[in-house]
């Protein structure tokens, strides 16, 4: 096991935008595991499988290949980096991946990118579950109505179509089903670095995060 920057978080709270660039200044592997769960609920809606059909949804992800290139998702060897962040998807890829077994696939998969690599991986259960001797292990947070906002700027500029009570209305909604799940709940622990983003730049995150890091 190489080097582990472990980041848990709620929506919008900033874990991508900081992974990434954390990534390049540390020299890490970026992994986001929200884009995987969102890769199998956008193969499920391609063949239209109900978000009840819990034996379709995990044979997809038996028979998926998921690889991280350049900051992009391949699934099965297609480009899927923007596919998988439309509202269709969105919607019901926190129900999905409540899924207990569809989480046990993931999960393996998450430790097999890592492999023996230096990374920076963000999602809901990387302190807890997936790595939880990780070498330094966050959590990022943001008040919701700051998150929503983020959001909704961040889908005006790529284009998507939505409002801002739409939005809030989804991460209220996701937040509530990550935080009580089964198995993979978002949850503080003593053990993280707790990080309130609601009133920093990107820069002061970024700062925050590498004060931790030697
Ligand atoms: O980070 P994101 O918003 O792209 O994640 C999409 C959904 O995937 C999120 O609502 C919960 C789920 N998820 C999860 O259950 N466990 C993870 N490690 C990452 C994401």
């Amino acid at each position: 096991m190489g080097k582990i920057v472990a980041i848990d978080g709620p929506a919008g709270s900033g874990k991508g935008t900081v992974a990434k660039i954390l990534s390049k200044k540390c020299n890490l592997v970026y992994i986001d595991t929200g884009a995987m769960y969102r890769a199998i609920a956008l193969e499920a809606l391609r063949n239209n499988i109900s978000i009840d059909d819990e034996d379709k949804i995990v044979e997809i992800a038996l028979n998926s290949k998921i690889e991280f290139i350049d900051d992009k998702i391949y699934l099965n060897g297609e480009d899927v980096s923007k596919d998988i962040r439309t509202m269709e998807v969105t919607r019901i890829v926190s129900p999905i991946s409540s899924i207990v077994k569809l989480r046990e696939i993931l999960v393996d998969m998450q430790r097999k990118i890592a492999g023996d690599n230096d990374v920076i991986m963000e999602g809901r259960d990387i302190t807890t579950v997936v790595f939880p001797n990780a070498t330094y292990k966050f959590y990022l947070d943001a008040e919701v109505s700051e998150r929503a906002n983020r959001r909704y700027k961040e889908n005006l500029e790529k284009g998507i179509e939505t409002t801002y009570e739409e939005i809030l209305d989804n991460i209220n909604k996701r937040d509530y089903n990550d935080m009580h799940k089964e198995i993979g709940s978002l949850m503080r622990t003593n053990d993280q670095i707790y990080i309130d983003s609601t009133n920093l730049t990107i820069e002061e995150v970024v700062d925050k995060f590498r004060k931790e890091i030697v």
